[in-house]
């Protein structure tokens, strides 16, 4: 039988009681769950990553449950050091199953590379002349990379601009390259180098940047997702009122961009964490995502709305140009059991279930937003941290917490006086 992701009150478990139930869901070896625990980088991989390591630098490892998926049950792993973020996902992925769960699907993962040509002098003539020689270009392109060819994969595609810029008129050159389960830079940087000198040849004029567009509008993740109103009332708040109240939320976001830069930054909590849990490249996901919520004005990456029966009906779509192969989430053990974990055997998978975590991640911070407010949640969180760094003894950490949300009071002063005063007693 299928298990299912379903858990309630897992936050009440120990650290290792919650990874054996991890490992025993997503069938992780002793050694992968090993690699969870330790954080599964050891000195010698990362002086194999970057430059000049002189140590790791760890993360909390926390897991977000009762997603389901396209009716596949699914857990996630989520790296990051913000409270109330894999709580809120949990949370609102539990209400989700009472709506059916995520339903996500996303384009081919075709990426972009750009070639920047300058000093053309038919702008136009030499952009109808690349695009004639479309077949050449693919061919040269897809000779760059037997291997991404065999697996599926390859240029696909060949556009051509005339941008106008401060520095006159250049011709761009996109190719569009099907990087199936990679990322894709590599396989994309490298085939942009390669057709520099027939592009030159073609146009006349020099092909000056070769890199890729991190705006991957042609590798979009979506996720939609349908909640009952029943699900979302809490005490003082019907259903219907928080379905208002979240439509309402986003219009506000949608219309003013210092409310939809927060909006879309706590859709990015939920994405970011899942994406440095498998190894992928953050930055490149950030871009892809603030660039494509400012294509035609910035806005939203999600829409709310009240469907026909009063149902809360949500849907995102954003770029996600995430890997399963090459890089880190190959060479670290930790990310490679994280992948593990979530069962996806696509990039594609990946990113889907990533689109239907900052979907949740959306309605999570709305849903608070729009009820009792963010902050109360948050701060029973925060007050154990603040008790920490106050210097609270591991026995006394939830009773300091405890005393300074009771008192609405969680601040690092505080902690010292309670913790001074539990020490007399
Ligand atoms: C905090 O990291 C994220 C939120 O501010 C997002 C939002 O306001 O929508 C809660």
């Amino acid at each position: 039988m299928a298990k299912t992701s379903e858990y309630s009150g897992f936050y009440n478990l120990s650290p290792e009681e919650r990874r054996n139930w991890v490992a025993d869901f997503a069938s992780l070896s002793p050694a992968e769950a090993a690699a969870i625990a330790s954080g599964g980088l050891p000195i010698e991989a990362a002086d194999h990553m970057i430059e000049n390591v002189v140590g790791t630098f760890a993360l909390p490892l926390g897991v977000a449950v009762n997603f389901l998926v396209n009716d596949r049950d699914v857990i996630v792993p989520m790296a990051l050091e913000e409270p109330s973020v894999v709580a809120a996902c949990s949370n609102i992925a539990r209400i989700a199953r009472k709506g059916g769960g995520f339903r996500t699907s996303s384009t081919d993962p075709v990426m972009i590379g750009q070639v920047q040509l300058v000093g053309v002098p038919d702008p136009f003539g030499a952009k109808t002349r690349i695009l004639a020689r479309k077949r050449d270009i693919l061919d040269l392109a897809n000779a760059q990379d037997p291997v991404l060819v065999k697996f599926g994969g390859g240029a696909r595609g060949v556009e051509a601009r005339v941008l106008d810029t401060r520095g006159g008129p250049m011709v761009i050159v996109h190719l569009l390259v099907d990087c199936r389960d990679a990322m894709g830079a590599n396989a994309v940087n490298t085939m942009n180098e390669a057709l520099a000198p027939l592009l030159e040849e073609i146009s006349g004029g020099r092909a000056h940047l070769k890199s890729l567009a991190n705006l991957a509008v042609h590798r979009l993740a979506r996720a939609f997702v349908r909640i009952p109103p029943d699900a979302l009332a809490r005490k003082d708040f019907p259903g219907d009122a928080v379905v208002a109240g979240i439509v309402s939320a986003y219009h506000f976001a949608d219309a003013d961009p210092f409310r939809c830069a927060t909006h879309n930054k706590g859709i990015m909590n939920g994405i970011d964490a899942v994406v440095i849990a498998t190894g992928n490249d953050f930055r490149a996901v950030e871009a892809g995502a603030h660039s494509y919520a400012a294509m035609g004005g910035y806005h939203s990456l999600t829409t709310w709305e009240k469907d026909a029966e009063g149902h809360l009906a949500g849907t995102i779509e954003l770029p996600m140009a995430v890997g399963l192969v090459g890089g880190a989430v190959k060479t670290h053990a930790a990310a490679r059991a994280n992948v593990k974990m979530m069962g996806v055997k696509t990039a594609s998978e990946l990113g889907e279930i990533m689109a239907a975590v900052g979907l949740a991640q959306n309605l999570g911070a709305l849903y608070a937003l729009a009820t009792e407010g963010i902050q109360r949640g948050h701060m029973k969180l925060h007050a154990r941290n603040v008790a920490i760094a106050a210097g609270a003894p591991p026995e006394l950490v939830d009773e300091v917490a405890a005393r300074m949300v009771a008192e609405g009071k969680v601040r690092a002063d505080r902690a010292q006086t309670i913790i001074e005063e539990l020490r007399k007693r």
